[in-house]
């Protein structure tokens, strides 16, 4: 296990060689993913014990402008692994964010991926509780 922001840092891992990286990071503000892993976490040899900013800095960030800091930091580290015309496949959501607010910040941040980055493509998932109805065309 190892932060992402380290993944350079490892000898198995080449500097734009990757095809494709599919990714989902930490939503802004849903959940302290610490401690929704911890069982996982204990079975890795960690505290028996859930805890909370411990294992990561980016166990829950509430602060919007702390959480696009964090989404920037994942560019810098695609910008680094992918190869010349590969793809970034990332699924994120927040509380409060709409799903253009999604897309905006993502496409916004990518400005630090220090590549030429577009978007190719987005879709909204559905929530289970956003199912679709006998009159949904997309059904
Ligand atoms: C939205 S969840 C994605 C879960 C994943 N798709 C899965 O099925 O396990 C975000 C994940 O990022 C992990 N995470 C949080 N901070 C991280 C960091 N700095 N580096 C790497 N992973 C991190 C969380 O523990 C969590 O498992």
């Amino acid at each position: 296990m190892s932060d992402f922001r380290d993944l350079h840092r490892l000898k198995s891992v080449r500097r734009r060689e990757a095809r494709c990286i599919i990714t989902s990071p930490p939503y802004l503000d849903v959940t302290s993913f610490e401690e929704d892993q911890w069982l996982r976490l204990w079975f890795l040899g960690g505290p028996p014990h859930p805890t909370r900013n411990r294992v990561s800095r980016d166990d829950r960030h509430e602060l919007a402008s702390a959480y696009w800091r964090m989404v920037a930091d994942c560019w810098r580290t695609a910008g680094y692994l992918v190869a010349s015309r590969g793809h970034v496949v990332v699924r994120m959501a927040g509380k409060g964010l709409s799903a253009d607010a999604v897309v905006d910040g993502l496409t916004g941040c990518a400005v630090v991926a220090g590549r030429d980055v577009s978007l190719v493509d987005w879709e909204r998932a559905r929530s289970p509780g956003d199912r679709p109805t006998p009159s949904d065309p997309d059904r």
